[in-house]
């Protein structure tokens, strides 16, 4: 009989621009590997039942992006510890029974992208801009690098106020900081997070001046699309050290393609070339 050709996907609403077809697509080639990974374009009220129907398909996994993440909780058979913690799925498994199992890879995703940056997490105070699905994994993964004060700048502070509720630890204290205050809230930290979409393509930009940022803080910009945020642009040409959201995306990325085609694919500077479309 045949080998049966292993099949993943994207699955978002939209999904039509996702990068991560293209970024499997270039580990399936590099891995020698006879398999899949496509863009299912899903609206949410179809979520449930493509999420049920993947066995049937042949579908080994998924990923999921906006706006699922949440949402797909309550329709997992059960979930990894990380995806329980964080509220939120990016990763889902299908056994051989066709059960499903939710996971978190973006926690994972950023620190990994920070710390081969050259981020070294000193256990003190970071701000994290904006309070959505990405906040949550990135507040959880912040936790887990050992910072001991999270202040989150929201422009909804109940958003902000919610996160520091479901988040609550003796060891980390968390903040919600009002929107007007994100400059004056830069005072004493190492990091600051944007996970907000502004300064994305087709987004307003991120009006923030980095004056009271101290020189040895690092910025990180979630978004890869631009590469170089206004954020990030400032921050470089006040010298201070700068990180890319593109490294998040492809780190996210490695556990769900082992976990879909039992290889574990490095991230690469030719990757990174491929996927923002720089090599054929
Ligand atoms: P994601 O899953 O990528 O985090 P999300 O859950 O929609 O996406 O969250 C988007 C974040 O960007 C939120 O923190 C949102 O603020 P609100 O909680 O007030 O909605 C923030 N955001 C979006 N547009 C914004 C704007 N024009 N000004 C300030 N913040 C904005």
């Amino acid at each position: 009989m045949p080998h049966p050709v292993k099949k993943a996907a994207i699955v978002g609403w939209p999904a039509k621009h996702s990068l991560s077809p293209r970024l499997h697509g270039f580990w399936l080639h590099a891995c020698g590997i006879d398999g899949g990974y496509e863009a299912m374009p899903t609206p949410p009220e179809n979520l449930a039942d493509l999420l049920r129907d993947l066995h049937i398909k042949g579908f080994c996994g998924v990923n999921l992006t906006i706006p699922h993440k949440q949402a797909a909780c309550a329709i997992m058979d059960s979930l990894d510890e990380t995806a329980r913690d964080i509220g939120a799925v990016n990763l889902v498994v299908v056994g051989a029974d066709g059960s499903l199992q939710g996971r978190n890879t973006d926690a994972y995703g950023f620190t990994q992208n920070l710390l081969l940056s050259g981020y070294v997490p000193k256990n003190g105070a970071a701000l994290v801009l904006g309070a959505g699905g990405a906040a949550r994994a990135i507040i959880y993964a912040l936790m887990k690098m050992g910072l001991s004060e999270i202040r989150i700048a929201n422009r909804t502070i109940a958003h902000a106020e919610k996160l520091a509720q479901d988040f609550a630890t003796p060891q980390c204290r968390i903040t919600p900081v009002a929107w007007q205050d994100a400059e004056k809230a830069q005072m004493g930290i190492e990091l600051l997070v944007n996970t907000t979409s502004l300064g994305m393509k087709g987004q307003p930009e991120l009006l923030l001046s980095l004056d009271a940022l101290p020189p040895t803080a690092t910025v990180n910009d979630i978004i890869y699309a631009p590469l170089e945020t206004p954020l990030l642009a400032q921050a470089r040409a006040r010298g201070f050290a700068a990180i890319d959201g593109l490294g998040m995306l492809l780190h996210q990325a490695r556990p769900s393609f082992q976990a879909f085609f039992g290889h574990d694919p490095e991230v690469t500077q030719a990757l990174r070339d491929y996927v923002l479309g720089n090599t054929q």
